[in-house]
């Protein structure tokens, strides 16, 4: 055993460090990359990180912070020199307090999403975050990619929900700032400094969340209609109907929705009609549900009749909702199952969506006819999710992956030309690297180096991520 692994082990018990099968640590959820980390370090309190972390800087020990590792950009694994320690916060899963007057939530950085939703929902509370891999990614992973989802429209992604944290800085030091205020002017917002870093400053221990009333009442909808276009047009007329009460707006083509139903048989469309475009959405009230019902029947009765829509089905029950969510809670993995495809998560302003799908459709037919796009996402917060699955005729899965940067430079241009974002809720981790130098001010990127230098001077704290 190393003399670093016994030390880790003096800290944190011998239980609590794996320096052999590291197979659930070392490699991300698409398998893209797979690293080789020198140990996984599974402290169990912040004390107990803060002293890993002391350790690592006296040694000049690189760290790689990892949460659920549900990551989609390779931000929490290690590189494959052998030489990196993973600090996994899994052990510190605790809810510490839940303050029903403040309506805030103190938690440990390794709960479970899901498991915050339902602890806030057990005190008449929401906790909004929401994604599909909500059942395995964890609170510090979401507050350090600053994670995005299907609520973000209605309560605003992590960084609005997040109110203080608690970090163990590259130092080894310990920051507590688990503070429950509504205002405090009191100098620079440290805590934003760590939420979207990635683990490049720090390693989160702890948060305070903000918490919701519980909507009494959701009504989901299934909507057929014509164009993306129609879809923004739809989206002006519900917010117009529905007010801030619309919680979800999410488009899904016809191409994503056909990959779901081929992996997923026992998930049928309620829609089953030859459309070509999709919208799924969730409208929330804390009166009653009728009532919701009935709003939601006419907006969209009037959505009908101006022809904004061609069709759409009103879930008739909580089941019925579920359901409709099934079917965009397994579009990730049935593009797995099609084989890989090139991945891009972009933002561009609301208004201009349906402009930027004909740009990027056409430059990409153009490249590679027969190209098949699958595109789906948060429209209502201006997020696409734009995947390049390989044109049948022409490529196969492995030829297709070489075609990388050639596809990433197709969509990316296309993205900077309509004020976008390459990275709108993924982050930047390995995969984006490189590719953020074209798309960031270079003023923007010294600056962000200049904090890193000033927070991480030994450049131990996820090294290789995000710049
Ligand atoms: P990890 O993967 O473990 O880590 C992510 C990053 O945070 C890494 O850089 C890691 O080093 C760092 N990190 C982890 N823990 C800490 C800590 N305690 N302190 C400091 N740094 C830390 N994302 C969205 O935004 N919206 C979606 O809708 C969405 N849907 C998804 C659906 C599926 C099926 C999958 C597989 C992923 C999806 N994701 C989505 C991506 C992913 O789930 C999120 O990025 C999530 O927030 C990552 O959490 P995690 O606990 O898995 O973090
Ligand atoms: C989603 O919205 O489903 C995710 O961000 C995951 C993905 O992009 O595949
Ligand atoms: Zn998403």
């Amino acid at each position: 055993m190393s003399d670093l692994a016994a030390k880790m082990r003096a800290i944190v018990g011998d239980a609590n460090v794996i320096t052999d099968d590291f197979a659930a640590y070392a490699n991300d959820w698409r398998k893209k990359y797979f690293g080789k980390p020198l140990l996984v370090v599974k402290p169990g309190t912040a004390a107990e990180v803060a002293a890993v972390v002391k350790l690592c800087a006296e040694t000049k020990t690189s760290i790689v912070p990892q949460a659920g590792n549900t990551g989609l950009v390779g931000g929490g694994v290690p590189d494959e020199s052998g030489t990196e320690v993973i600090i996994s916060v899994a052990r510190m899963n605790k809810v510490l307090e839940v303050d029903t007057i403040n309506n805030t939530m103190t938690v440990e950085a390794g709960c479970i999403l899901q498991t915050l939703q339902e602890t806030a929902a057990e005190h008449d509370r929401l906790f909004p975050l929401s994604l599909a891999a909500e059942g395995s990614c964890r609170i510090g992973g979401n507050i350090s990619t600053n994670a995005g989802g299907v609520q973000v429209l209605r309560y605003g992604n992590t960084r609005e929900l997040v109110m203080g944290l608690q970090v163990v800085l590259p130092s080894g030091e310990l920051w507590d700032g688990l503070r429950g205020l509504r205002k405090d002017n009191t100098g620079y917002d440290l805590k934003h400094l760590f939420i979207g870093a990635e683990g490049t400053l720090g390693i989160i221990t702890a948060a305070v969340l903000k918490l919701f009333p519980a909507p009494r009442a959701t009504q989901t909808a299934f909507i057929a209609l014509e164009s993306p276009q129609k879809a923004l047009d739809l989206l002006s007329h519900m917010k117009g109907a529905l007010g801030d009460r619309l919680t979800a707006f999410e488009l899904i083509s016809a191409f994503g929705l056909s990959l779901v139903t081929k992996y997923f048989p026992q998930l049928k469309s309620p829609l089953p009609g030859d459309y070509p475009w999709f919208v799924l959405t969730d409208i929330a009230d804390s009166r009653d549900a009728a009532a919701l019902t009935e709003e939601v029947e006419v907006a969209l009765g009037v959505a009908l009749e101006r022809e904004i829509i061609l069709d759409c089905a009103i879930a008739k029950n909580e089941t019925e909702g579920k359901r409709m969510w099934e079917l965009r809670e397994n579009m990730t993995e049935s593009q797995v199952h099609e084989g890989r495809s090139i991945k891009h998560d972009v933002s561009i302003p609301i208004s201009k969506i349906a402009e930027f799908i004909s740009a990027a459709d056409a430059a990409l037919e153009a490249a590679y006819p027969g190209v098949r796009i699958i595109t789906f996402g948060h429209v209502g917060d201006g997020n696409l999710h734009y995947n390049i699955a390989h044109p049948l005729a022409t490529h196969t899965e492995p030829n297709w992956v070489k075609e990388w940067e050639k596809v990433n430079l197709i969509v990316h241009d296309t993205t900077a030309k309509f004020n976008g974002s390459i990275s709108a809720e993924h982050g930047i981790g390995q995969l984006k690297r490189e590719e953020i130098k074209r798309y960031k001010a270079p003023l923007e990127l010294a600056v962000m180096r200049q904090i890193k230098v000033a927070l991480d001077p030994q450049n131990i704290m996820n090294p290789g991520k995000v710049i």
